[in-house]
């Protein structure tokens, strides 16, 4: 017997030896309570057994991860050799294949590889961006969306998904909003957690579910002007209140991994930030997760000017408590010299590779390594799809519909079909659709088409050949297939690449000459419904007058087209609402519902627009409030914004007690009926403002929504629980508690609406 199969006997001998003893301790009546308990410790366990065998060559092995593409003629050597514990981007099964059969059979323990991928919004089947199913505010269907995700990705033997990215982000300019659940942070955590769900499902690799990773640890949303990798300057507070709390809420979900970010926090990269990785999340949250660097954020720390050099980067971040690195190299060249110097000890080391190893364990790993081919054959099936679609179809917000042109009307006997976004299969995917395929998508123009048939006229132009097109070569074909047509429905928006990562832009209107296309179009008179594709929200300002309806569809994936087109029919009626404000302008940026009142908040009577100013107006005559004279004080649309082809009349808003202790509950409810003619789906936003406290508080809150389904002239009357711990914030002296005061509480269609009620939390002995 050889060393590698003497070594190799031996992890197999220990790893059933500590499946045995779990099982003994285990009696199934125990089962379900001791289950995770006994997981975690039988994991750790054979994780440390594992540790025991390695040498530190072996050890420095894990905590790297390399690119497939980048690395491909030297990894079979490398991972022979153990010294790789994980490679991202490698999407050929049989090269995933062979990676993982030198990992388990040749390398000297055995140990099988993460396989890491951006699946971020579906893998083959599209589903929206992960901003668009926010928009959806329906758990269920994004859960169900990761769960696909997941079962596709795995057929080629991915097992690691670096999603879900749950920064907040209120700032448009910055190319990542799409890839986030937007502004809120009670909206975000709930999204996160559906997709822990959906990818994790029951932790087992071989039932196609994946490790899910909560990214970019932290603040990177906050990146200042919308600029990708810039600083966020953010105080402890906020940072708590707002940034961490979708992470936190990841890790009592249990996601299997974080990732740091790129950006600095407080002056100091997160990839070696100490309060960060160290203080908050793995002592202060004990999380026993791994976390992997961002791509070389850890040599970014070079150029933010926080290490010298490669060797103080890879201290630093190791320092930190970054487990894995992604990509560059510092760890594995530098980490050893550091022991030597005695700036880095064995116990960190060590640390970091239980973490990777007990991920492995988690997943079965060591068990089932393969791509679980039999998962291919659900590919883009026609389940997936239909989910997709759906998905889709909660996702689409419906911002305006004057005289209700939509539903389109029975009548029409044509429609123009224009614009550069009508029929563009690669842009509807949107960004990080890494594995999505064009020729798989379904087109609004297709769908409309296919709907028509002959009973329709459909008639196309482009009228400019991608959104970024300036020339008007093709404006005559527009105007024509315009006028020949009942009414134009026009496909605008940004193509893929405009958003995503590093790609941030100054300017939110529509790009190229979309907008003088609308004002070409608008001049024939005929009803224009706008359709918005886009991976951020746009500036719809001047847009919004020359148009009778507006159905921001973002990037909604494989199934957006026959999405929209049933939206447009009305065999669907329009139910997303939006996850981030719309400003009126980009010089509103950031605007977002939970700001704060300030000391001289602004209201309709006493805000000043710049035309009403006298001339010469003595400096301090005019109302000096938190506006601006150009654009006001509110935005274009609020959180929370979006119509239906119902209309929902909310009443009789009441709370059941207006004084609650702080171990006891309140209960706030409101009848809502539908007055439309359409079945349809209502979003019951409930809002809560703490008045007065140790520190000031944002004058609304998100606390708690419902996605609800009422019948046309049906009425429900909708609940929401209330109890201290949803009232929780930082203090003034950074404490997690309730205060006792005055709130006021608010259910609503969106976060401007007005009808509110109070109501006292007192002090348990009061
Ligand atoms: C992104 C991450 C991503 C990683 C791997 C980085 O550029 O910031 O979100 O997971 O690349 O592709």
């Amino acid at each position: 017997m050889n060393d590698t199969s003497f070594f190799k006997w031996l992890v197999i001998i220990l790893f059933i030896s500590f499946g045995w003893g779990c099982n003994q301790k285990t009696t199934l009546a125990q089962a379900n309570k001791t289950f995770s308990l006994a997981t975690v410790s039988s994991n750790w366990n054979k994780a440390d057994s594992l540790l025991a065998l390695m040498t530190i060559s072996e050890k420095l092995g894990q905590l790297q991860q390399l690119d497939g593409g980048i690395s491909k003629n030297d990894l079979p050597r490398l991972i022979e050799a153990g010294k790789v514990g994980s490679v991202l981007n490698e999407v050929n099964p049989d090269l995933v294949f062979k990676y993982q059969k030198i990992a388990i059979e040749e390398s000297r323990l055995g140990i099988p590889l993460l396989i890491g991928r951006d699946v971020i919004h579906g893998f083959r089947t599209m589903f929206p961006i992960p901003l668009a199913q926010s928009a959806s505010w329906n758990m269920d269907i994004i859960e169900e969306g990761s769960r696909i995700a997941a079962k596709e990705a795995s057929s080629i033997g991915v097992n690691w998904t670096f999603a879900p990215m749950i920064d907040i982000s209120r700032d448009p300019r910055w190319g990542r909003v799409a890839e986030s659940p937007g502004e809120d942070a009670f909206l975000t955590s709930q999204v996160g957690v559906a997709m822990i769900k959906g990818f994790q499902g029951d932790g087992k690799y071989k039932n196609g579910n994946l490790a899910a990773c909560a990214k970019h640890f932290a603040a990177y949303g906050l990146t200042e002007g919308g600029r990708d990798y810039s600083t966020a300057i953010i105080g402890e507070r906020q940072l708590r209140e707002v940034y961490l709390r979708p992470f936190h809420a990841a890790i009592e979900n249990d996601v299997m991994s974080f990732m740091t970010s790129f950006n600095e926090v407080d002056d100091i990269p997160a990839s070696g930030n100490q309060f960060l990785l160290r203080k908050v999340l793995k002592e202060e949250w004990e999380y026993n997760g791994m976390v992997v660097s961002d791509w070389e954020s850890i040599k970014e720390m070079i150029a933010h000017g926080y290490c010298k050099d490669l060797k103080e980067a890879a201290y630093k971040a190791m320092r930190a408590g970054v487990d894995m690195e992604m990509v560059s190299t510092a760890y594995n060249d530098y980490l050893e010299t550091l022991m030597a110097e005695n700036k880095i000890n064995i116990s960190q080391i060590d640390e970091a590779v239980r973490r990777i190893l007990w991920m492995k364990i988690r997943l079965g790993l060591f068990e089932n390594p393969y791509p679980v081919k039999e998962n291919a054959a659900s590919i883009l099936s026609k389940e997936h799809l239909e989910t997709a679609k759906q998905a889709a179809i909660e996702s689409v917000v419906l911002l305006k519909n004057e005289n209700e042109v939509l539903p389109l009307s029975k009548t029409y006997k044509s429609v123009a079909v224009i614009g550069p976004l009508a029929n563009a299969p690669h842009e509807q995917m949107g960004t990080w659709a890494f594995d999505g395929k064009k020729v798989d998508s379904q087109t609004p123009l297709k769908a409309i088409q296919n709907i028509f048939k002959n009973k329709v006229k459909v008639n196309y132009a482009s009228g400019l050949e991608i959104s970024r097109t300036k020339n008007h070569d093709g404006f005559s074909a527009a105007l024509e297939a315009a006028n020949q047509s009942d009414v134009v429905l026009y496909f605008v928006g940004e193509e893929a690449i405009l958003s995503g990562e590093a790609h941030c832009r100054a300017h939110l209107n529509l790009p190229g000459a979309q907008e003088t296309l609308l004002d070409e179009l608008s001049k024939t008179g005929k009803k224009i419904v706008l359709v918005v594709m886009a991976g951020r929200p746009l500036i719809l300002t001047n847009l919004l007058p020359k148009v009778d309806a507006v159905l921001y569809a973002w990037h909604g994936g494989t199934m957006a087209g026959p999405a929209i087109a049933e939206l447009l029919i009305g065999n669907a009626n329009p139910s997303g609402k939006l996850p981030i404000t719309f400003p009126r302008a980009v010089g509103q940026i950031p605007m977002y519902h939970s700001h704060k009142n300030t000391g001289r908040p602004a209201n309709e009577s006493n805000w000043v627009p710049i035309d009403k100013i006298p001339v010469e107006a003595w400096q301090t005559s005019l109302g000096n409030t938190s506006h601006y004279l150009d654009e006001g004080f509110t935005p274009l649309f609020p959180f929370g914004y979006g119509l239906s082809y119902s209309s929902f009349k909310y009443k009789n808003l009441r709370i059941n007690k207006n004084k609650m202790t702080t171990s006891k509950s309140i209960l706030a409810e409101v009848d809502i009926t539908n007055t439309g003619k359409y079945d349809g789906k209502e979003i019951v936003q409930l809002y809560i403002q703490d008045l007065f406290g140790s520190v000031t508080r944002p004058i609304k809150e998100l606390k708690g929504f419902q996605k609800i389904e009422l019948k046309a002239g049906g009425t429900r009357t909708v609940q929401f629980e209330i109890s201290a711990k949803d009232l929780n914030f930082y203090n003034a002296d950074l404490e997690f508690m309730t205060e006792t005061g005055d709130f006021k509480l608010w259910i609503g269609t969106h976060a401007a609406s007005q009808d509110f009620v109070e109501f006292e939390v007192v002090d348990n002995a009061e």
